[in-house]
């Protein structure tokens, strides 16, 4: 199976390189390998189940894309785009699947896709103890503009902070 291509071009954003041949659009005929990956990507206190992934998926504005092949999906991204500004809502992958680029790929295909929608400035939420996500979307160009003290409340007994992150097409580009 093809796995997403991690070639190091791809940190220069969208517009600089090309789309990973092996993201496409999520179908709703996808949720329920959705809600696996992200069953086993994130804790169970954590995990979205398949219900709402597809509530998501049919909520106009709202757009998703996976990685890897129709006979095994490794990763996906759940992102919502309106008014300008967009916002990455989750994003899994499958831990057998960790750390060759499928998340960058997934994330460059969703900044790829905002820019289309003329939606370019994106923003998320991450545990400020999500270290490998906060590595990834630094790579990419995230900068923190925010943080929600105890945001997190569900992640064990102590609440965790939340950092904001957004990311804007480079002009200069
Ligand atoms: C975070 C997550 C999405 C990364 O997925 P991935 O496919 O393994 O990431 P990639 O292979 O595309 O890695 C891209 C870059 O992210 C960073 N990164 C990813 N995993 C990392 C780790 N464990 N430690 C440090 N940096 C990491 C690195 O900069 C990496 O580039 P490199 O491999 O060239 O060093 C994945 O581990 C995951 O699903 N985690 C659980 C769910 C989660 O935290 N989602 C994000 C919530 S906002």
């Amino acid at each position: 199976m093809p796995e997403a291509n991690a070639d190091k071009d791809q940190a220069a954003g969208p517009g600089k390189t090309d789309f990973a041949p092996d993201i496409r659009p999520a179908t709703v005929h996808d949720v329920a390998d959705l809600a696996d990956i992200h069953a086993r990507a994130f804790p169970p206190e954590a995990t979205w189940h398949a219900p709402a992934i597809l509530r998501l998926l049919q909520t106009p504005g709202t757009f998703g894309l996976v990685s890897g092949s129709d006979a095994a999906l490794t990763g996906f991204i759940l992102m919502r785009a309106a008014a300008g500004e967009a916002e990455i809502l989750t994003l899994a992958v499958d831990p057998d699947h960790e750390r060759r680029g499928n998340a960058r790929a997934l994330v460059i295909g969703g900044l790829t896709t905002t820019l289309a929608v003329d939606c370019p400035e994106v923003y998320l939420e991450v545990a400020a103890t999500n270290a490998p996500a906060i590595a990834l979307y630094q790579s990419l160009g995230f900068v923190q503009t925010g943080l929600r003290k105890g945001y997190y409340t569900h992640l064990g007994t102590t609440p965790v902070d939340a950092l904001v992150l957004r990311w804007a097409p480079d002009k200069d580009a």
